[in-house]
């Protein structure tokens, strides 16, 4: 459960509080969020998840008016007020309260929903199981909706599979996760999805490949079939709240285990990136 919500300016517990019938998130879905692990009142890559915010917004026209600084100082209100040790801080701005017209309603403001949920991470060694899956997603995966249906049908039948995470698949190629952003390394080199509309552009996306570069680790930004999936040396998935890790299976059948050293080697940097931010 969240230890702290916050909607519009009200603090409370988040089973106690409640929300417009007329908020566009709840018949529309109409807004856009953001979800970032954070230790106390740091946030890991705040400034890349509000790029990302920023940027969902004015895809979807939403005159969102706190600036970052703004808006940071209400997370951060939020993140004191929880005062967890590891949390998932998750916001979400929609376009207003208004009566239902599929247009926009033309008045009312944004409104803007904070919750800060106790986390334990998983431990990197923790490998994940696999099942791919239709994508059946519109062409706007790259902005960060509240419009999640797919991906938690995705998700339930990774679930009912005994396993961790769904692959999306589009006409052979994969696309991405549910939740999560799905490479490969093959011959050395990292092979992931180019961030078009197909795909969510994942933070920790950026930073694996940033990563790579700064390694001497070629990065190849191409859809890749569910052949090399299920042949690749190693199949990594990357999200904010699971970090960089590996895959076991695809559709119950062994994967990866290759690249262990290059694999390992991605990990330690990865993690000394999360560790120096969160300290510092
Ligand atoms: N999900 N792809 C999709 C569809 C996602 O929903 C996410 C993140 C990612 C990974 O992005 P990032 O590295 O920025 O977390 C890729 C979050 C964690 C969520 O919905 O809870």
């Amino acid at each position: 459960m969240p230890a702290i919500g916050w909607y519009n300016g009200m603090l409370g517990k988040p089973a106690e509080m409640s929300v417009p019938m007329n908020d566009r998130a709840v018949y529309f879905g109409d807004g856009c969020y953001e979800a970032c692990v954070a230790f106390g009142t740091r946030v890991f890559a705040l400034d890349a998840h509000f790029d990302r915010f920023y940027n969902s917004l004015r895809a979807l026209e939403i005159p969102f008016s706190e600036d970052r600084a703004a808006l940071k100082a209400i997370l951060t209100g939020c993140l004191q007020a929880a005062d967890e040790p590891c949390a998932v801080l998750y916001w979400q701005a929609s376009r207003a309260t208004a009566p239902r017209t599929h247009a926009f309603p033309g008045s009312g403001e944004p409104n803007l929903l904070v919750t800060v949920t106790p986390k334990t991470l998983l431990p990197p060694e923790r490998t994940l199981r696999l099942v791919t899956t239709e994508d059946v997603r519109y062409a706007m995966c790259n902005v960060k909706t509240l419009n999640l249906i797919p991906n938690i049908l995705a998700n339930e039948h990774a679930k009912r599979s005994g396993a961790d995470e769904a692959v999306f698949v589009r006409s052979g190629f994969v696309t991405e996760g549910s939740h999560t952003n799905v490479h490969i390394l093959q011959d050395g080199a990292l092979i992931t999805h180019p961030t078009d509309n197909r795909i969510l552009p994942g933070v920790t996306r950026r930073i694996l490949l940033d990563l790579c570069r700064e390694n001497g680790v070629p990065v190849a930004e191409r859809p890749f079939t569910t052949k090399e999936l299920t042949n690749a040396d190693e199949v990594l998935i990357t999200s904010s709240t699971l970090g960089v890790r590996r895959a076991e299976t695809v559709d119950g059948v062994p994967v990866g285990g290759r690249a262990e050293t290059l694999y390992k080697r991605l990990l330690t940097a990865y993690g000394e990136v999360f560790s120096r931010e969160m300290r510092a």
